[in-house]
This record gives C-alpha cells, sequence and structure tokens, in this order.
C-alpha cells in the first residue's frame, strides 16, 4: 500500500506555491499533488489555476488528458497493468479478461470497498518478461492468471472476491 496523505487544502498550497515559479510548472505541481494525496482533488484545480495565472478549463484539462492523473482517490493497493504491444503478445489481453470474468474486476477503476485500483499503463519497460504489472510501485513480471489473482486479492481458482 502507498501511504498517502488524506487530501488537505492547506498542504496543497504548501506543495503549489515552491514549485508555482517553475517554468512549465502545471505538470510537476500536478505530479507533487499526486505523488502526496494519491489523486488530484477537485479543489486543487482552482489553487493552481490561481498559482499560474491559468483558467481553471486549462488546469482541468491538463489533468484530463493525461492517463496518469486521477481525479478520485485509489484504492489501498494499485495495481498498473501493461497492455502495451509487448504484453498484448504474451498474453495481457487475456489477463485483463480473467480479472473480468473470474472476479469481476474492471480495469481502470476502483472496487466499491476501496481495497484495489486496477490501472492500464503502456510499457513498464519490462516488456521482455511480460505480461508486466506494477504492484503499489513494485515491478511484477511474467504475470499469469494465478498470480495477478493472488496479487488482487482474489483466491487463485476459486472464483470471485471473497
Ligand atoms: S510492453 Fe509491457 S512492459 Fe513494455
Amino acid at each position: 500500500m502507498v501511504p498517502y496523505s488524506p487530501w488537505d487544502i492547506a498542504a496543497a498550497q504548501a506543495i503549489i506555491a515552491p514549485l508555482a515559479a517553475r517554468k512549465g510548472a502545471t505538470l510537476p505541481i500536478l505530479h507533487a499533488l499526486q505523488d502526496e494525496f494519491g489523486y488530484i482533488d477537485a479543489a486543487a484545480i482552482p489553487l493552481i489555476a490561481d498559482a499560474l495565472n491559468l483558467s481553471r478549463a486549462e488546469v482541468h484539462g491538463t489533468v484530463t488528458f493525461y492517463h496518469d492523473f486521477r481525479s478520485e482517490p485509489p484504492g489501498r493497493k494499485v495495481i498498473k497493468l501493461c497492455r502495451a504491444e509487448a504484453c498484448q503478445s504474451v498474453g495481457s489481453e487475456r489477463l485483463v479478461a480473467h480479472l473480468k470474468q473470474r472476479h469481476g474486476l474492471a480495469l481502470d477503476a476502483t472496487t466499491a470497498d476501496g481495497e484495489l485500483t486496477l490501472e492500464t499503463v503502456y510499457c513498464l519497460g519490462n516488456c521482455a518478461l511480460g505480461p508486466s504489472a506494477l504492484v503499489d510501485g513494485e515491478l511484477i513480471g511474467r504475470l499469469d492468471e494465478t498470480r495477478l489473482s493472488a496479487l488482487c486479492g482474489c483466491r487463485a481458482g476459486a472464483g470471485d472476491r471473497a
């Protein structure tokens, strides 16, 4: 589990202020906020816009353009499954289908109990050892259905999430 801080406007302002003077500050600020809180809270948008003299729409557009930025808090565990070409060629789409059919888990979503967020990524630089995933920031290779089920907290081969 990645220990994110709960959203806090004063803490967000303390992150934004020192970065605001940098050239091209929007992305560094968004990354810093997501590193701290796990996502970009909607309340951060006007703070960033004011600090950078941008419109709220411009900041919102940047957040939604980049797939990496979340607009909701992630689950306690975050698994990013690679679906780029090399991993596809060794079974990543089979794993996606397994998650959905066997466990009812969808990519780019968080389970209702807040335990797990599954996300799509496109290449983790581990192509020779695919299918690959990042599990709470740790790179995992040679994934198969049984291992992925276990990583997701599902009982391997026993059906749905408990
Ligand atoms: S394609 Fe999956 S790690 Fe490169």
